[in-house]
Formats: C-alpha cells, sequence, structure tokens
C-alpha cells in the first residue's frame, strides 16, 4: 500500500455531526455547525477571539489583505518559502509581494532582515501594507517582535499558519493567535481538516464582522439585494464544518502523533550533514511534515536520491517549498536575504508525516533510506 506524505485522519465522530446536520436540514453555508465549530476553535486558542470558518486558507488570506486596505500598487512582504496559496491572494489585490529568506536557527522568517528592511522602506516611505508570515511545517514565527515592529510601523500583521494548528509560541500563546488575524486551513493534508476549508482569526471584532460580510457577496442591510462594494462566496459550508467538530475533537492527539512521527525519525536518521527543522526553546512545533536537509557532500546521496528511492517503493516525500522568488510567476521580483531557503529547498525533503500512518509504515520509510545511507558509505 502507497505511503502518503499526509492524508485526512477521521476520528471516527464525524459522521455523527453531519448527520445532526442533515437531521435539521442546514445543508447550507451557515449554520449551528458552524456556528459551534467557529467556538470550538476559538476556545481551542484560548478564547476571545473572533473565529470565522471560510471556503480555504487561501480565501481567508485573501479576506484578511482585503480588510487591512491592501489593494493595487500596494506591497506585501512574505516568507519566501511557502505553499503558493499563501501568495496568490496578494496578486489577487493587484499587490506586490516582497520576498523574505529564513532565519536559519529557525527555518522561519529572518526578523532581523525584516526589521532592516522596514527602516530602510521608512526612511524612503514605502513601507508595505502588511506582512505576511508563514508558520513553515508547523512551527509558529516568532511573533513578539514581528507584533513589535507591525505596531512601530503601523502596518498590519497577517500571520499564515495554516500548518500550525494546535502550535504553541513561548508560555503556551497558540499559534493562531497572532498579528491582526491568522489564517488556518483545513485541507485535506491539514493537522485537521474540513475536506476543504479554512478560518480567519482575529482579535478585532471589526474584522471579523466585515470577513462576514465580503464572504456572504457584501449584501447590505435590505430586503432585496443592495450592493456598495463587491464581495466572494467564501463561506465554510455547515457539512464542513460538521466534519470539523469531529475533528476538533482529537486535535491535540493528531499533533502528538505528528511531533512523535517526527521525533522518530530524527533519533533513527540524525547524522553529521543531515539536519532536521530546528525547533526553538519555548517553541512547540505541530511538525506537520517532518522536514530535513541533507548535504550531499557529507552524507554521500542527496535529497534526489532520497525522494526518487522512497517513490520506486511507492513511497511519497516531497522538497520543501519551492521559495516563491524562485518561481517563474515572480521571477525578478525583489528578495532580501542569503539564499537560506535555497539551500533548504536543493537540500530539503518532507517525509510521510500523516498522524494516521502506522509505526510499521514509518520504520519501512526509516528502513529504505537507512538502506540507502549505508549503501554510500
Ligand atoms: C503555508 C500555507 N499557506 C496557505 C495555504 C492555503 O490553504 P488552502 O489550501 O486551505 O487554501 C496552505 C495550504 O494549503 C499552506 O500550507
Amino acid at each position: 500500500m502507497r505511503i502518503w506524505l499526509s492524508r485526512p485522519h477521521m476520528s471516527g465522530r464525524e459522521e455523527a455531526h453531519v448527520a445532526q446536520a442533515f437531521a435539521s436540514n442546514f445543508v447550507a453555508p451557515l449554520g449551528p455547525q458552524l456556528d459551534a465549530f467557529e467556538n470550538k476553535v476559538s476556545q481551542y486558542l484560548g478564547g476571545g477571539l473572533h473565529c470565522v470558518g471560510l471556503s480555504s486558507g487561501s480565501a481567508a488570506l485573501h479576506l484578511a489583505l482585503r480588510i487591512a486596505g491592501v489593494g493595487p500598487g500596494d506591497e506585501v512582504w512574505v516568507s519566501s518559502m511557502t505553499f503558493a496559496g499563501g501568495i496568490f491572494p496578494v496578486n489577487y489585490l493587484g499587490a506586490k509581494p516582497r520576498f523574505f529568506d529564513l532565519d536559519k536557527d529557525s527555518w522561519t522568517v529572518d526578523v532581523n532582515i525584516l526589521a532592516e528592511q522596514l527602516e530602510i522602506a521608512a526612511s524612503e516611505s514605502r513601507l508595505p501594507k502588511a506582512i505576511v508570515p508563514t508558520d513553515l511545517y508547523g512551527q509558529s514565527v516568532d511573533l513578539d517582535p514581528l507584533e513589535a515592529l507591525a505596531a512601530q510601523y503601523g502596518i498590519s500583521l497577517i500571520v499564515d499558519s495554516a500548518e500550525s494548528l494546535g502550535a504553541s509560541y513561548k508560555e503556551g500563546r497558540m499559534a493562531g493567535t497572532g498579528g491582526d488575524a491568522a489564517i488556518l486551513s483545513f485541507n485535506g493534508n491539514k493537522i485537521i481538516t474540513t475536506s476543504g476549508g479554512g478560518m480567519l482569526v482575529t482579535r478585532h471584532k471589526a474584522w471579523a464582522d466585515e470577513a462576514r460580510f465580503l464572504a456572504t457577496q457584501a449584501r447590505d442591510p435590505a430586503p432585496h439585494y443592495e450592493h456598495s462594494t463587491f464581495g466572494y462566496n467564501y463561506r465554510l459550508s455547515n457539512i464542513c464544518a460538521a466534519i470539523g467538530l469531529g475533528q476538533m475533537e482529537v486535535v491535540d492527539d493528531r499533533v502528538s502523533r505528528r511531533r512523535a512521527i517526527f521525533d522518530r525519525y530524527r533519533d533513527a536518521l540524525i547524522r553529521p550533514g543531515i539536519s532536521f527543522m530546528p525547533e526553538p526553546d519555548g517553541l512547540r512545533s505541530t511538525h506537520w511534515l517532518t522536514a530535513f536537509a541533507i548535504d550531499p557532500n557529507q552524507v554521500g546521496v542527496s535529497r534526489e536520491d532520497i525522494r526518487l528511492m522512497l517513490l520506486e517503493h511507492e513511497i511519497e516525500s516531497r522538497p520543501l517549498w519551492k521559495p516563491m522568488h524562485m518561481q517563474p510567476l515572480y521571477a525578478g521580483t525583489a528578495y532580501h536575504g542569503s539564499g537560506v531557503d535555497e539551500r533548504l529547498f536543493s537540500q530539503g525533503l518532507c517525509l510521510p508525516s500523516g498522524s494516521d500512518m502506522s509505526d510499521d509504515q514509518q520504520d519501512e520509510v526509516i528502513g529504505r533510506i537507512l538502506q540507502l545511507l549505508d549503501s554510500a558509505n
């Protein structure tokens, strides 16, 4: 049987919640399951936050950027090493991304480079409208200095927490609570899934109200359909939210399992020339995907040797995200950094990490990699 990178993992409770939604005929993009799901996530993140269930994480980012006032010609500063869904919404609004490198000690955005560039941009009156750092592979960005910078320069901070539901940042502050807003993804491969879905999480009630308004076609109060701006059809279906309710019952188990998978890979494979994604003190990643880098000169095999060997054995693995500044779409776009992300892309691999993967399956992955590593020595 093929071993996948990260598959949907049901708890067995989802169908009961879906049945309840059917029984009350809330087969609609609104309903009690959606309200309950939003409340559940808000409580899980520590309470006091406004959560808006949406059709995807990308939709959540699109709305957050629009609410932050991003428009044609504006700049949005983003982590370069991320998934396209965490960047494309900048283009939807006619704005331009500017890309930033990772810190080699955390593999999340390098806050020092951001700070330097903000100082220069401020002196030249060309500050960005928003900053969107990514909680890469489930690890929170360094929120304290990012929030301080956003406040200092009066810029919106929108944290891409698509991969980090259940991670924490210092003294138990949950990932997904950062900045003006954070976005979550419930895509099929994420920590929890609603089949497809996302959420905008914000401490500003006005942002949540605006997101709900824009996500339901921007209908002004009137008995007929009245519009003073354009909106989107972006709400999460009540049926999908019901799946989410079943998933929220096991979110902590899912995170523990992914962390255990990471630890097992690291303990088995660590050696000179192989480095696993570091976890800075005080941070707790979800380890959504186990990410590691192989120096081919030291190890004797490359990332591609491992990936292709696994593929021959029906085991899915994937290179780390190709940095956006290296993508043909963004050729010529500004990038700041020393290429930490470029090196990680050329040497990095994500291993199968789904919470439903068995120990036997993981042993097979580990065994095959060890065999290849040993054959190179
Ligand atoms: C970092 C990151 N940002 C954004 C997204 C977009 O989320 P969605 O697929 O729900 O649109 C994803 C995942 O898919 C992601 O991994």
